[in-house]
């Protein structure tokens, strides 16, 4: 059944577990991620960006989402607008179906310009006023998600900052924070803690000073209620880098949030943690080898179908680590 945020997450919190959220495009991400529930007796959230909208267009989108209820109604599913950039946008989601929109007010509605405080109040203000009247949770971020090693927001056409940032927008303020949440009223709230989006987050297995785990705490302690959100949580297997490289690929260096950090993160308030990455690295080492090992193949279900496997294992094994299996 489609559920909204809020409601599983208040269960996350009760139970003190985490719930991955998956970003979607296409079928096979889809059906590796409630495979995958379905194996393991999870709940889902998934999350479709505007790149997404953009890619399968916005009907295939939602049918896709509204398909997966239907195939597995015991599965609880939310389906999740990921990195609004305005009101207009969050009010469109909610009018398609959506039962949860993240309003992304840390930057202007190009999606790249930080924004200041005021701004990202009142555009997060005017989405919860709305999507509340018709059920739908809202998810806000405060501060602005980037790489405490370079000053970058990370991925260079994607969702993201643009231009080197400074440690203070870099990373969330407790009290800000909490002011935040006060203002606004949101259901999660998304955090700055040196994670970034896309494959390149740490050009070494992530230290504590750049990986601020600490501050997770400090911002839980301050807000024990407010369900806090990890964007950029891929943990960047490095197996599937490996395998990407030995087929063809040409992928640089790269280390992710390692999963025992994110463990670590749960244990203080983090209930629902952002994955798209990961997905994206298994489907192309999965299909790069299928087809190096398999010159003959060319039906396409036959590749497809190795990345799904790929993809659905590692959403098994988040499942698993982040508490949330059996939780459906
Ligand atoms: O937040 C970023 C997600 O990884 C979505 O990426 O905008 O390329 O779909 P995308
Ligand atoms: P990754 O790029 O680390 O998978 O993060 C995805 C994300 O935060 C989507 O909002
Ligand atoms: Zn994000």
């Amino acid at each position: 059944a489609l559920v909204s945020m809020r409601q599983l997450l208040d269960h996350a919190a009760e139970f003190s577990y985490g719930l991955p959220a998956f970003n979607v495009n296409n079928l096979e991400q889809m059906r590796a991620i409630m495979e995958a529930a379905d194996k393991v007796d999870a709940p889902v959230i998934v999350q479709a960006s505007a790149g997404a909208r953009k890619y399968a267009g916005a009907p295939f989108l939602r049918h896709l989402i509204l398909a997966a209820v239907e195939e597995f109604p015991h599965i609880p599913v939310v389906m999740h607008q990921d990195h609004g950039t305005s009101p207009d946008v969050c009010q469109r989601s909610i009018q398609l179906g959506f039962s949860s929109v993240m309003m992304d007010g840390s930057l202007k509605s190009d999606g790249k310009t930080p924004a200041d405080y005021d701004y990202n109040v009142d555009v997060t203000r005017t989405v919860v006023n709305f999507a509340h009247a018709c059920g739908v949770s809202v998810e806000g971020e405060i501060g602005c998600l980037g790489s405490l090693e370079t000053g970058m927001a990370g991925e260079e056409d994607g969702v993201g900052a643009e231009g080197v940032l400074d440690h203070s927008q870099l990373l969330t303020d407790p009290e800000e924070a909490a002011q935040f949440v006060k203002d606004t009223g949101v259901d999660a709230l998304a955090i700055a803690i040196g994670t970034s989006h896309g494959a390149y987050k740490f050009s070494k297995k992530p230290t504590g000073d750049v990986l601020r785990i600490d501050r997770i705490k400090e911002i839980h302690a301050r807000i024990p209620n407010t369900h806090l959100v990890m964007h950029g949580s891929s943990s960047v297997p490095q197996e599937w880098l490996q395998i990407i490289n030995e087929f063809g690929g040409e992928l640089g260096e790269t280390y992710g949030v390692p999963v025992e950090e994110i463990v670590e993160g749960i244990k203080h308030g983090v209930r629902k943690v952002n994955i798209d990455t990961d997905l994206r690295l298994a489907s192309t080492g999965a299909i790069r080898r299928f087809l190096a090992q398999n010159p003959k193949e060319f039906d396409p279900r036959k590749y497809l179908a190795a990345s799904t496997v790929a993809m659905r294992d590692i959403v098994i094994a988040r499942y698993e680590a982040f508490g949330a299996a059996g939780m459906a």
